[in-house]
């Protein structure tokens, strides 16, 4: 799905909490050095049962190790559960090169990250951030139980050393309810930038809460889709300038088939809009975007799209540089 995957070699596996998984992968050969992950970033690791799944890194920075964590999702949809019971140490694994859309401010004088159960892999990343810059940070992480937290001692010692850093446990098992998000949010000056990644039901009150205090920097990291979109009801045109093709795309089919069905080979993979490793730039026209990574700013900046979901707003066409 990509030319550009990488071999890499399932290093070491080790046991986190209750369902939940690390995996540190090295590159397949020691001549080859991994590119240089931020905090923040994720990889798709491409399966041997033919799925393509993507997961934040947990160490940003290191070269010769990329380390992910896993939870066996009793929805899986094959993904995690071929993970958790097919791969094994010493095996091969293809992954993508890490991407980031899920950025640490590294100016920012305040930040509150907020994280739900798993959600808290690329959150413990931009901590081991700021704390290499000192920087002044508020975590809340939130979990069913004090069992389902898996990086609780990870944090516990990440601490030691780290006096800016602010820790606010919720275990929903504890205290009955899930975390106001709202409440724990408050209070806070305009210029603070909020982090998020958690479940589905986590990021809309997390959206919500940002929205009724007039949060400005928000900053949303998802794993899954929301709810299906609708398909397109009208087909449209698009002009890829740089392989100088023309398209129809057809109503009710995605820009990413039209385009491998013209025989252009874009890189994508969970087609789903959430991955972002489909992202294609626009040079002009109106795009209808769907995706799950893009904040309202870069959709209403019109200068990148993801072809696997988005499409183009009725009556127009678009150009793209593909
Ligand atoms: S393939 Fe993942 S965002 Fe398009």
């Amino acid at each position: 799905m990509s030319a550009s995957t990488l071999q890499a070699l399932v290093f070491n596996i080790r046991y986190k909490s209750k369902g939940i998984i690390s995996i540190e992968l090295r590159p397949a050969s020691p001549q080859v050095l991994f590119p240089l992950a931020e905090a923040g970033a994720h990889l798709d690791l491409h399966l041997a049962n033919g799925l393509v799944r993507s997961y934040s890194l947990t160490n940003p920075g290191a070269e010769q190790s990329y380390v992910i964590a896993v939870l066996h999702d009793p929805k899986s949809r094959g993904g995690s559960r071929f993970i958790h019971e097919q791969l094994r140490v010493g095996q091969f694994v293809e992954i993508s090169a890490p991407r980031n859309h899920f950025r640490l401010d590294e100016t920012a004088a305040q930040s509150v990250l907020v994280a739900g159960g798993i959600g808290i892999t690329p959150i413990y990343a931009m901590l081991q951030r700021m704390r290499e810059l000192a920087m002044p940070a508020e975590l809340i992480y939130c979990a069913r139980s004090r069992e389902d937290a898996a990086y609780v001692r990870d944090l516990e010692a990440l601490k030691l050393g780290y006096a800016q850093l602010s820790v606010h446990y919720h275990f929903d098992a504890e205290q009955g309810a899930p975390a106001d998000l709202q409440k724990l949010l408050e209070g806070r000056f305009v210029e603070t930038h909020f982090y998020c990644c958690g479940p589905a039901s986590m990021m809309a009150a997390f959206e919500q809460a940002c929205e009724t205090l007039g949060a400005v920097h928000v900053h949303l990291e998802r794993f899954a889709a929301t709810a299906a979109q609708s398909p397109e009801t009208e087909g449209y045109f698009v002009e890829l300038k740089r392989s100088g093709k023309k398209i129809q795309v057809s109503a009710g089919s995605s820009l990413l088939d039209a385009m491998l069905h013209a025989g252009l080979k874009p890189d994508f993979s969970c087609r789903e809009g959430v991955c972002g490793s489909c992202e294609t730039k626009v040079l002009s026209g109106e795009v209808d975007h769907r995706d799950q990574i893009l904040t309202k700013q870069e959709k209403a900046a019109n200068k990148s799209m993801m072809i696997c979901v988005s499409g183009c707003t009725a009556g127009s066409s678009l150009v793209l540089d593909a």
